[in-house]
């Protein structure tokens, strides 16, 4: 079965309301292309800073592009200065949330277990979830990067995943940004690994319901070739999401590929 694929654009602490433009002009790209589109074109999603989330679903809802927050907390309301909750979100229109993003585990110490809270409580407030895990370069150096992303896979994830909408987004940490990416056998690896891990805690349908997703200096040149891997089922793309034409090039670089499972 030919299984779509999830082209995920996060735009971290970048973007004012002009920049909204972006979306726009990415849109009109589409909606060319669309005549030739086959069914199971790639779930496009767009995760703008929070100030211009309300906005860009109400301006661009309508197409064919899902709009997500990049963080939220765990708790529905209370005394949390500063926070979003799920259900913030979701009134917002927006559907989806990446959570556990390393540049929050790393700045704001967030935890595997408070990660798994907060995708918890995304998916019972109707959203879909996007949860990121990865190694530093020196765990990968020491031999630990498999070690490490499995435990962060089974500490992150939040009951009954596989009855949801929701994807892993393995991120190497010493890729996000760089411009080095894995060697493709590294990416196959870990993919594999993850895969197995899923299908260990789930079974097989479950597992398959679940897209595992590269992100980490994915650009319009490396594009195809990531797209292309087995068991990548998506990108999770930082700074080459900003502007219309690249994360256009990479969304048009998505095969339609048969899933990895026998259905
Ligand atoms: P990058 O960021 O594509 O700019 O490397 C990816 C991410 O951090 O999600």
């Amino acid at each position: 079965m030919a299984k779509s694929q999830w082209i995920v654009g996060n735009w971290k602490m970048n973007g004012l309301v002009a920049d909204l433009d972006q979306i726009e002009a990415l849109s009109t790209l589409l909606s060319q292309q669309s005549r030739n589109t086959p069914e199971n074109a790639p779930e496009i999603i767009i995760c703008p800073p929070v100030s211009l989330l309300g906005q860009a679903v109400s301006r661009f809802g309508e197409r064919a592009i899902g709009f997500g927050a990049q963080d939220c907390h765990h708790r529905t309301n209370g005394a949390y200065t500063g926070d979003i909750s799920p259900s913030m979100i979701k009134d917002l229109g927006a559907q989806y949330v990446i959570v556990g993003h390393s540049e929050r585990r790393t700045e704001h110490g967030e935890t595997d277990a408070l990660i798994q809270t907060k995708a918890q409580a995304a998916l019972s407030a109707g959203l879909h979830v996007i949860i990121c895990v990865g190694e530093t370069a020196s765990q990968r150096n020491s031999g630990q990067a498999l070690k490490v992303v499995l435990s962060q896979v089974k500490a992150s994830l939040p009951e009954g995943f596989g009855d949801h909408h929701l994807a892993i987004a393995y991120e190497p940490v010493w890729a996000i940004g760089s411009g080095r990416v894995p060697s493709d056998g590294e990416i196959i690896e870990m993919h594999r690994a993850i895969k197995g891990l899923l299908v260990e805690m789930a079974g097989e349908e479950k597992a398959a319901a679940v897209a595992i997703l590269y992100g980490g200096s994915v650009n319009a040149g490396n594009a195809q070739a990531i797209l292309a891997l087995p068991d990548v089922d998506g990108a999770l793309v930082g700074g080459a999401s900003l502007k219309a034409d690249s994360f256009f090039s990479i969304i048009a670089a998505a095969p339609i590929k048969a899933s990895s499972h026998s259905d």
